[in-house]
């Protein structure tokens, strides 16, 4: 089996992957288009910048402004969500942890609480595959009625991908809001919500505005991963390494003190090649920190990010990886193993991740 098509094969774990910046280009544009005719935007200048490819990190954000302008209405955060999962799965994603911002909108009745319940009505509707997004407590038949090996290569069984979700904090918001995204967090944790991110913007906000929900939300034992490094910010990457967080993503301006602490503390780190090459976070993927974090066996796990804005899939990174470093297959198949230990999910989901993974073992590499 050549290396392209190994990719695409083997089962993955995604461990980051923003919702709005996985949505399909073609559905942005049928959006678009509606929107355009009702003059509600500018329908060309946002094909044009839909359609464009490098852009700057502030290009990004801008962006993501339009992205929610065109997503805003519950139906389409339903639509989006069930399309981002099915796509996942179509490239043999076994387990997602999808990220997403909640948002109030009161010109569409929209409260944080109805935009996650339409988050969840997307994973309900998912329809291609299988989704298991409840804890296993909660929905333990689900689980323990799970054959990985035939669920997941014999076509007469349907697929199956695990869903579970993580709440964002924007760093624009207060710490008021980011508390109610905390709490929200919470009150979800039965309809598989399992953690918080703290995203946006890193040149907007200051790290002490969400330390305390933050702080909050690791007490409750909800899990956290943060961006972090993504741009030079010496203190805040050192207070962010000091939270001590299960996870943190990016990592691409920690000087050689941050390095030191990031290895003893072993927090595993979300590596996204094509986002920070796209947003010029590096030059080239040869001089990407995964290379030294990878000899140092410092835990990372590869993951996209955005698919969408970033025009990307997790086969394309582990593909990307492979050629860039010289991996063999057995080198890309445990890189892709090695995520089990790092998902926010419970023991039993682990469990049935290895028995995926061992059956891939055969497959791919024996
Ligand atoms: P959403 O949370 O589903 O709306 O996904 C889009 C949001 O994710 C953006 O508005 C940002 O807040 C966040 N995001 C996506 N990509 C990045 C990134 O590379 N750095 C920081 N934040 C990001
Ligand atoms: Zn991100």
């Amino acid at each position: 089996m050549e290396m392209e098509e190994l990719c695409r094969e083997l089962p993955k774990i995604e461990l980051h992957a923003h919702l709005n910046g996985s949505v399909r280009d073609s559905t942005l544009l049928e959006l678009a288009k509606v929107l355009g005719d009702q003059g509600a935007i500018d329908f060309s200048e946002v094909e044009g910048l839909i359609k464009r490819r490098g852009r700057s990190l502030k290009e990004c954000f801008r962006l993501f402004d339009i992205y929610h302008k065109i997503t805003t209405d519950h139906a389409t955060v339903t639509r989006i969500t069930q399309e981002v999962v099915e796509d996942f799965a179509a490239e043999n994603v076994v387990y997602l942890e999808l990220r997403t911002t909640p948002k109030q909108n009161k010109a569409k009745e929209m409260t944080k609480h109805s935009y996650m319940k339409a988050v969840i009505d997307g994973l309900t509707a998912v329809d291609s595959v299988e989704v298991a997004f409840l804890p296993s407590t909660v929905n333990a038949r689900n689980l323990t009625n799970f054959l990985p090996n035939e669920v997941t290569y014999n076509q007469t069984h349907r697929k199956k991908i695990f869903v579970r979700l993580l709440l964002s904090i924007d760093r624009r918001e207060t710490t008021a809001a980011a508390m109610e995204t905390v709490n929200l967090a919470l009150e979800m944790k039965n309809m598989g919500v399992i953690g918080i991110d703290l995203s946006g913007n890193p040149e907007v906000g200051e790290w002490q505005t969400f330390l305390p929900a933050l702080q909050y939300a690791k007490l409750k034992g909800l899990q956290v991963t943060l961006h972090c490094g993504e741009v030079r910010n010496n203190r805040e990457i050192h207070s962010m390494l000091d939270f001590y967080p299960q996870r943190i993503g990016h990592a691409c301006y920690l000087e050689e003190e941050h390095w030191e602490k990031l290895k003893v503390s072993k927090i595993p780190v979300e590596i996204c090649l094509t986002s920070n090459l796209r947003t010029e976070r590096i030059t080239s993927f040869k001089e990407h920190h995964f290379a030294d974090l990878y000899n140092a066996k410092h835990p990372v796990s590869l993951c996209t990010d955005d698919v969408g804005l970033f025009s990307t899939t997790l086969s394309n990174e582990y593909y990307l990886a492979a050629t860039t470093f010289g991996f063999n297959k057995e080198q890309v198949y445990h890189l892709s193993r090695n995520a089990i230990e790092f998902v926010f999910a419970d023991d039993e989901v682990k469990r049935t991740l290895a028995e995926i993974y061992d059956a891939a073992e055969r497959r791919f590499i024996l």
